[in-house]
């Protein structure tokens, strides 16, 4: 999508030591970024940040004061913040009937208020840094649904349109912080490999049958949503802020 150069650009990466935001990492680093992947799974994402060339910082998005001190971290660099992912997640499923609150509430902890929290507090080292661009990761059940996905539909839904809230303000505050959100369709990561993995094999089945199996352009890898995010946080992406890009292989057309 773009071969933009990132060079003196430094990115922070959310959820990057596995799928999407890893795929997206290693393009950045391809294109010339400094890239921080921040993850709670420690060991992993200091192996794989040693194996690309990024720095690894452990963060746990829903909690404040772990955002805080990766902003001050990173800041001590002295190289400033200029792209900013809030890619990692997590998805529970459930129906009406067999989600619980407890899951409903680790769903928006991570998902939403997460997204909230790094936006919040990396905003100002963003704009201190000359500006920057924000790419929040919803999905396409952010945009439609299915039986399964309450609380997860409810946590992508609120990144979708808080992402607008959040690009408003922004450009009323003449920050120059670009901020948009991208909806994945089923990507081949270890989050919908694991997840139909652990279910009974007739579940599996009609999992498939009602969402991968219907997808025009079948199942994405991951690198094909990084591209889009890439594009998001390149100049080639000047005027958009406030936007949603689909990237699902036409699952949302049918
Ligand atoms: N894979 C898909 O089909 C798909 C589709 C639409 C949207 N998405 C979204 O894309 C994003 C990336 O997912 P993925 O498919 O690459 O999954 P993944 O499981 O491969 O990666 C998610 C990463 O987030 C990390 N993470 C989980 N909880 C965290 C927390 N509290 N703090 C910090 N890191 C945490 C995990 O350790 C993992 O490394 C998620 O927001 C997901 O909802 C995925």
């Amino acid at each position: 999508m773009t071969n933009a150069s990132f060079t003196g650009k430094t990115a922070l990466i959310s959820g990057g030591a596995s799928g999407i935001g890893l795929a997206t990492a290693q393009r950045l680093i391809t294109q010339g970024a400094t890239v921080w992947i921040a993850d709670i799974q420690d060991t992993l994402g200091q192996q794989i940040a040693e194996e690309i060339g990024a720095n690894y910082l452990h963060l746990d998005v829903a909690k404040e004061e772990e955002w805080t001190s990766a902003v001050e971290l990173i800041a001590g660099q002295g190289q400033g913040l200029h792209l900013l992912m809030n890619n990692a997640g997590i998805a529970i499923g459930g129906t009406l009937e067999t989600q619980t609150t407890a899951e409903f509430l680790q769903t928006i902890n991570i998902n939403l208020l997460g997204v909230f929290l790094g936006c919040k507090v990396c905003a100002p080292l963003l704009a201190l840094s000359g500006g920057g661009s924000i790419v929040n990761v919803s999905s396409i059940w952010g945009m439609v649904s299915d039986p399964g996905a309450v609380a997860y539909s409810a946590s992508k839904g609120g990144v979708r349109t808080m992402t607008k809230a959040i690009a408003l303000d922004l450009a009323d505050r003449k920050t120059q912080i670009r901020a948009n959100s991208i909806h994945p369709g089923f990507t081949a990561t270890p989050m919908v490999v694991g997840s139909m993995g652990e279910m009974e094999p007739e579940e599996a089945a009609q999992f498939a049958a009602r969402t991968i199996e219907r997808v025009p352009l079948g199942l994405a890898e991951a690198d094909q949503i990084a591209a889009a995010a890439v594009f998001l946080f390149s100049d080639d992406s000047s005027f958009m802020t406030g936007s949603e890009l689909v990237i699902d292989g036409g699952f949302t057309s049918a």
